[in-house]
């Protein structure tokens, strides 16, 4: 059993959960990704693209994302602080109020009530309790560090204190409206303003949700996936601090060529450039980590989805800053690069680090050994393949789209026009969607193999006990 002074019940209900909401994102992606074919499949009022899309980005980011992120850091938290978590009725509450959340979001949009907000679409009383959630969470985490037995804190620590303030102070200042009745608010900015503070908010949950979480994770879950220490601290914790401070000031590359004062724009994107160094900070260092280990590829299904994540976290930290560059932006802005490249991070990088620390998380705390690892290996091919078609098809209709868009005949008019470079599209969006499918097959399997598991696998091995807990 694991070590009995841990709260363990906690990370189970969370992966619980948070695999649901994940499945629901995937469902939900590969039906908005069939309604861009076919849109007679488009159902008014509730079942359009335009309500089930917001659902697709709200269950992957909040649901998924941040499901994963609340059941690891509940693990990893107690095992750097050597304690149990501060509250486990603090706890408790947080994983109903999440799921209440996380349904409230869901109605709410499905009815059609947005802020329109990407990201931050959910009106103010759900809005009021995301505020709850995750105060919750951030009180419970934060006492936990703050009672720890543990002197030293690990990288870990750092990034996911990080990703509890940062996550608060750009909800709140985001979150800054007037309520006008029940169920509609009006921004406390105006204009340029509200672009501004809406893309600041934008690009630094990206920061806070979608990279700092899934780089605590990493560091913490790729040396106990290999049983060999990670290359080097000080690089961790440089990396860390330049990319916290990096961060802050790039949200504004999303508003390129837009009204949005010139030098903001320019500061956006020389921040964004600098970003590769911390990036690959953390890319390099878990390359050399592996220093002599790389044969784990092979023989150790954990080790594979941790580095092939971490990969994609690279090429993902380098194509954003291209994007940030204004000529480059010019170019693919708008078009359906942009969406490949988004889910380069979540459904490469983000998923890949959640799958794996899940993977890692059930054996140890249900006592059980995984029930396949052909099936794992099985998933994580899928997952691969599907990903790329999905990101590659989008690049390749991105660029063609760009194209078509820019096309100028002789006589300074439009080649084509918007619904013929609609019509080139159709062959790519049909790709997304195998690949989406794809994808889906292997979340299918990934849940069939945790289900088995739990149900039915072998009890651990006692040699697995280590004085931690488990290995
Ligand atoms: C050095 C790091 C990164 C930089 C500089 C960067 C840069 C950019 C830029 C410039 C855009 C806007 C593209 C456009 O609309 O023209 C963008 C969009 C986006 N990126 Fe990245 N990116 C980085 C890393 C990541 C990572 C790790 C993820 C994780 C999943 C991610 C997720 C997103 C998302 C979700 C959007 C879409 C926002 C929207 O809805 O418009 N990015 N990125
Ligand atoms: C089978 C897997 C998936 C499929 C088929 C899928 C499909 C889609 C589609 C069709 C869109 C709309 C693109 C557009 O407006 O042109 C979209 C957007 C988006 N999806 Fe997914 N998705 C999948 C997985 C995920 C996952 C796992 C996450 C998050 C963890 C995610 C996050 C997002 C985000 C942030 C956007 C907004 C993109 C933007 O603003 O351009 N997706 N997805």
């Amino acid at each position: 059993m694991d070590t009995p002074q841990y709260n363990t019940d906690i990370v189970r209900s969370f992966i619980l959960w948070s695999v649901i909401w994940g499945l629901v994102a995937v469902l939900v992606g590969v039906i908005v990704s069939v309604q861009m074919t076919n849109p007679e499949l488009n159902f008014p009022p509730y079942f359009t693209f335009g309500r089930l899309r917001p659902i697709h980005t709200n269950a992957g980011i909040y649901g998924w994302a941040v499901g994963v992120i609340f059941a690891t850091f509940y693990y990893i938290v107690q095992r750097l602080c050597k304690i149990r978590i501060w509250s486990d009725k603090l706890a408790t509450f947080q994983l109903w109020f999440f799921n209440a959340t996380i349904i409230a979001a869901a109605v709410s949009l499905l009815l059609g009530y947005t802020t329109s907000k990407e990201y931050h679409e959910l009106e103010w009383p759900v809005d009021i309790m995301v505020v709850v959630l995750w105060v919750a969470f951030s009180i419970n985490i934060i006492m936990t560090i703050i009672k720890r037995k543990e002197e030293q804190m690990y990288i870990s620590l750092w990034y996911m204190m990080a990703a509890i303030i940062g996550v608060a102070i750009l909800y709140l200042v985001n979150a800054a409206a007037i309520p006008v009745s029940l169920f509609k608010s009006y921004s406390l900015y105006a204009g340029t303003n509200d672009a501004n503070v809406q893309w600041w908010f934008g690009h630094n949950a990206v920061a806070m949700v979608l990279t700092a979480p899934p780089l605590a994770m990493f560091y913490y879950f790729l040396p106990k996936s290999t049983g060999v220490p990670i290359y080097s601290h000080k690089i961790s914790i440089i990396s860390f601090w330049s990319l916290i401070f990096m961060y802050l000031w790039t949200g504004a590359h999303h508003l390129l060529w837009t009204p949005v004062p010139d030098w903001i724009q320019t500061l956006a994107m020389a921040f964004s450039l600098m970003l590769i160094a911390p990036s690959w900070g953390s890319v390099i260092n878990g390359y050399l980590s592996m220093k002599g280990q790389w044969h784990q590829m092979r023989d150790n299904y954990l080790v594979k989805f941790l580095i092939i994540g971490i990969t994609f976290y690279g090429l993902q930290t380098l194509q954003g800053p291209m994007q940030a560059i204004r000529s480059f932006s010019a170019f693919i802005h708008y078009t359906d690069w942009v969406p490949a490249h988004i889910h380069m991070g979540t459904m490469g990088w983000v998923s890949m680090i959640a799958f794996a620390s899940i993977y890692f998380l059930v054996p140890r705390i249900y006592n059980k050994e995984l029930y396949s690892v052909p099936l794992a290996n099985l998933h994580f091919w899928l997952i691969l393949t599907g990903q790329l078609i999905w990101s590659i098809s989008l690049w390749i209709a991105g660029v063609l789209q760009a194209g078509m868009w820019n096309a100028i005949n002789p006589d300074g008019s439009l080649t084509y026009t918007f619904m013929e470079t609609m019509v080139e599209m159709y062959p790519y969006w049909w790709a997304r969607t195998i690949g989406g499918v794809i994808f889906l097959t292997g979340v299918l399997v990934f849940i069939y193999n945790l289900v088995k598991t739990i149900r039915s696998g072998e009890k651990l091995a006692p040699s697995a006990v280590t004085a931690e807990g488990r290995a």
